[in-house]
């Protein structure tokens, strides 16, 4: 059997192959309102064949979203859209998953194809962003952020809670906490952007301590049964890779223990000074350290571009699951495409039968 199309299960749950498609904002909603771009795109992923499709960053609160135009979980109102989605998915035989998110100092940005660049509050369609500390990232995101007082820390948990259970309601049976990527709970953990003097700062027990108490919190709502997974960006690139990876792994530790069933591992993305080695799978061998050391199954994305390295990286089990992001863009088919390449019988089986039959006669 080829690794690629083995079938992976975590908790109550299996899916089909080792292909998923990660979170990939689509900044396309009104007030957090998924639409028809929303229902043709995740449907169109999972019609492909991949295991696992993930709906993209979607906001715990209006003033968590990235921009203006990011999908949004923070009232009830937001579940019908949601359940749709979660119901097309899941009728292509995908596993429907979600990643809730707060973007922090991050938030309050034009859209990347308008500038991805700062909104300032004082514009019609900016807010002030929140932060651990009054330190902005920089570059094209220049605004500082307001610390975040502890009533602020509390709402923004409940915030996250909230959101869990929405995404339940709605049918998702997958569940990604936004740890990664410069957003909130990552900022948190960051030396970079956590400058606090209290118990949320300080050493890297401090700094975790935010994303701790979060997952504890979600776990408290989140069945069991269902796997509840974190993407967390375990290392900068920016000279400080040993100790922050060191870090990373014991904080991944402790994920385990309030139980968390698996970590999507990327990359902090805290600073834009980073020098980050881009190229096929290069988070790879870093996932696998995670995976050894901290014992949890593990995915990353970022390059993992060919059906033969996806492969390997099961093969060689560097990767429990492949994120296959802008391949999947290019061709929502990806998995039939990887199918036919890597030799599995009947390939065109990984799609539907209305397309399968005949593509398995004239392709
Ligand atoms: C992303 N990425 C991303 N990551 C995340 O955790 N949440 C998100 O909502 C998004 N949004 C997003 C939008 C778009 C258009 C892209 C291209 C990327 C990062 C994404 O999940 C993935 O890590 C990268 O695309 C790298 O993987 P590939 O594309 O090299 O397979």
């Amino acid at each position: 059997m080829t690794a690629l199309f083995e079938q992976f299960s975590l908790k109550d749950v299996t899916l089909r192959n080792r292909i998923a498609v990660p979170p990939m904002c689509q900044y396309s909603a009104e007030d957090g309102f998924t639409n028809q771009w929303h229902e043709a795109n995740y449907q169109s992923f999972a019609r492909g064949g991949a295991g696992l499709v993930i709906v993209e960053a979607t906001a715990v609160s209006p003033e968590g979203r990235i921009t203006p135009n990011c999908l949004g979980i923070w009232k009830d109102e937001h579940v019908d859209g949601l359940k749709n989605i979660a119901d097309r998915i899941k009728s292509q035989g995908a596993v429907a998953g979600i990643q809730i998110a707060h973007a922090g100092r991050k938030a309050s940005a034009n859209r990347p194809w308008e500038g991805d660049d700062h909104i300032q509050p004082t514009e019609e369609k900016g807010w002030q962003p929140i932060g651990p500390s009054a330190e902005a990232f920089g570059a094209h995101l220049p605004v500082t952020p307001t610390e975040m007082s502890k009533a602020d820390i509390e709402r923004v948990k409940n915030d996250f809670v909230k959101g869990a259970e929405r995404a339940l309601e709605a049918g998702y049976e997958w569940l990604e906490l936004h740890f990664a990527h410069g957003y909130l709970a990552q900022s948190f953990f960051s030396k970079h952007a956590n400058k606090r003097t209290d118990e949320y700062g300080g050493d890297a027990q401090g700094r975790g301590r935010f994303l701790l108490e979060t997952l504890s919190a979600v776990r408290a709502v989140w069945p069991e049964n269902l796997p509840l997974t974190i993407r967390f960006g375990v290392i900068e690139y920016d000279g400080n890779d040993e100790q922050t990876l060191n870090e990373s792994i014991e904080l991944i530790k402790q994920f385990k223990e309030i139980g968390a069933d698996f970590v999507s591992v990327s990359v902090g993305f805290n600073t834009p000074d980073a020098n980050i080695p881009w190229g096929p799978a290069f988070l790879a061998p870093i996932a696998k350290r995670v995976r050894d050391e901290a014992g949890i199954p593990v995915a990353t994305a970022w390059g993992v571009d060919t059906p033969e390295l996806a492969n390997d990286t099961v093969k060689n089990e560097q990767l429990d699951v492949v994120m296959v992001g802008r391949m999947h863009l290019t061709n929502p088919h990806w998995t039939y495409f990887a199918a036919k390449q890597l030799g599995v019988e009947k390939p065109s089986w990984v799609m539907p039968a209305p397309y399968a039959h005949w593509l398995e006669r004239y392709a």
